[in-house]
């Protein structure tokens, strides 16, 4: 067993899907419907990853509605870490929990990138989420020019420290595991086709898995943190990255937009259930 492995920790094998900013609401219902329909034909009886659809906000209510009484769990895209007020455009984390939203990623790097989202906003956001009983999903990753000048573990590091600061283990375990996920996207395999190769990736959630170890030593929570792989995630590539010790799922944006390319993905994550005792 493994430094921060415990017998009794256990953490979920995820796929989510991040639909971003596709599908109107109608086209979000047909694709969650397609997708609840292949899973009772084509994954029927099979135990299954935790299956988790990101879609807009305006589509969130639909999607909601159109999983019911099947396995898959919703999830947004960001969120303020603000309960309500004058923050034109915004949405609060008592607006998500209403509606039985159970997910919400947090610092995602086109956030990053394009809306201004620090380290700080990050770790403000994942306390809230917490405080509302929303699972975060916190994102990190290094950009091309931060791998290419061999800074992509200073900067992962930076991420995951900063977006945990100040979270007590407490707040953080849940059923000898941790009620937090952790994505590890690298920014120059997003949406280009060309990614991580797994043993790469494989390092690097392990590394994210070590930091975690250490800032909460002595606990379950980092054998009991779900970390994901994100980044041209797709069929070819499921397979391999669901064999790695520290992959434990995938965060997908192109692949997951079409039931038929999703579909393959959650199959992956079903065998990775298969193979590894703590998945
Ligand atoms: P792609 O799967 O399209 O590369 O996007 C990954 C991603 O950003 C998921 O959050």
């Amino acid at each position: 067993m493994g430094k921060g492995q415990s017998s009794d920790a256990k953490r979920k094998t995820i796929i989510a899907g991040n639909w971003k900013m596709n599908k109107t609401v109608s086209e979000a219902a047909a694709l969650t419907k397609s997708i609840v329909e292949g899973l009772a034909t084509e994954l029927k009886g099979e135990a299954l990853p935790e299956i988790v659809l990101c879609p807009a906000f305006l589509c969130l209510a639909e999607v909601l509605n159109q999983v019911k009484g099947s396995p898959c769990k919703v999830g947004a895209q960001n969120m303020d870490y603000r309960d309500s007020g004058a923050f034109t455009g915004e949405i609060a984390p008592p607006m998500l929990t209403a509606m039985h939203v159970q997910y919400v990623l947090i610092g995602h790097s086109e956030r990053r990138q394009f809306f201004g989202e620090t380290n700080e906003s990050v770790n403000l956001k994942v306390k809230a989420a917490l405080a509302h009983g929303l699972t975060p999903v916190m994102c990190v990753g290094e950009l091309l020019e931060q791998r290419e000048a061999g800074q992509a573990d200073d900067v992962v590091r930076e991420q995951v420290v900063a977006g945990l600061a100040g979270i007590t283990a407490e707040q953080i375990a849940q059923d000898g595991g941790a009620r937090i996920v952790i994505a590890y996207e690298p920014v120059w395999a997003i949406g280009t086709g060309k990614n991580c190769e797994s043993p790469e990736a494989n390092r690097v959630c392990g590394l994210i898995r070590a930091i975690v170890e250490e800032l909460y030593s002595g606990t379950n929570i980092s054998a009991g943190t779900s970390i994901l792989y994100g980044g041209s995630v797709k069929a070819s590539t499921i397979d391999e990255q669901m064999q790695q010790e520290h992959i434990d799922g995938a965060l997908v944006g192109g692949a997951s937009l079409k039931a038929e390319d999703f579909l393959p993905l959650i199959k992956g994550g079903a065998k990775r259930l298969k193979s590894f005792s703590h998945a």
